[in-house]
């Protein structure tokens, strides 16, 4: 039996890395999904992959605006006729120093991804309130939302900031049969790990500390595809008594130090 049959998802930053991986799944396990990313071909490109055009729907748009989630939940109920899970996981990384960092960089990362998770949590937690559905809500976070290393306070702050938020939804969201969770990958190899024109994680920095020095204990980063069933996990029912929860998935990453 698919895991997410006949219910109907919205992805956020679903073009690539993470959110493409998990559209994938989702429409593996039996859902339809509505795709959210900045570029219409990103997005057309994951449906072609995806194959089944019936079940996937392209919403090209900025998440941090509030009539982007607004249509979302829009197209999920009049194309797909309910609305069951959001995914919010649009978001960018752009490292830069702390006190330099200046405050256009700092109201744009929390405008992506702390207005991008509330707007997205906002429309879909009324839409499933207004038809009683028993929702779920799962925010893609990082360990960047709990550790701290320089050059991330930004996003970190960011991340940390939808921990708590997901946390509070958890408890206000609950008398209505809604859960919100997040998970927290470590190091995965997306687009995001590339940063100007070098991907990090082919670094000889990257394999001396953390894959030859095993900072992470698995050895290696994560390919999306093995974060997109945690996040499936926290999206389906199997996970029923799970609200209010943090998940990291990092490798091990997190135990060292
Ligand atoms: N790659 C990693 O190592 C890593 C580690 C921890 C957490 N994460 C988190 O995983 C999630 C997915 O990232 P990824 O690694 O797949 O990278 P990615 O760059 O492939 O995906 C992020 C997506 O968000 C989209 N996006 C950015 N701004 C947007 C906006 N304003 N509106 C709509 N979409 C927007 C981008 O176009 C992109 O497709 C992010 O929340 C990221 O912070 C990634």
């Amino acid at each position: 039996m698919p895991r997410l049959a006949n219910e109907v998802a919205i992805i956020t930053g679903a073009g690539t890395g993470i959110g493409a991986a998990t559209a994938e799944l989702f429409v593996r396990e039996g859902a339809a999904v509505v795709i959210n990313g900045r570029r219409r071909e990103k997005l057309e490109e994951v449906a072609a992959k995806i194959g089944q055009p019936d079940r996937v729907a392209v919403l090209p748009g900025d998440i941090r605006e509030r009539a982007t989630a607004q249509e979302a939940v829009r197209v999920a109920l009049e194309r797909f006729g309910r609305l069951d899970i959001a995914v919010s996981n649009a978001a960018f990384y752009d490292p830069a120093p702390f006190p330099e960092a200046d405050f256009d960089q700092w109201r744009k990362m929390f405008d992506v991804i702390m207005l991008g998770a509330f707007h997205l949590a906002r429309e879909t937690a009324q839409a499933m309130i207004a038809s009683k559905t028993p929702g779920r809500i799962v925010a893609v976070t990082s360990i960047h939302g709990t550790q701290a290393e320089p050059r991330a306070s930004s996003y970190g702050a960011a991340k940390a900031a939808v921990n708590q938020f997901t946390r509070c939804m958890a408890v206000e969201l609950a008398p209505h049969g809604i859960r919100a969770n997040a998970v927290a990958p470590g190091f995965v190899n997306t687009p995001m790990s590339v940063y100007e024109g070098k991907n990090e994680l082919e670094s000889e920095w990257f394999k001396k500390n953390y894959v030859e020095g095993r900072r992470i204990p698995l050895a290696r980063p994560a390919s999306p595809e093995e974060i997109a069933p945690v996040i499936l996990f926290l999206a389906s029912t199997e996970s029923s008594y799970v609200t209010g929860h943090v998940l990291v998935a990092d490798g091990g990453l997190t135990c060292t130090f």
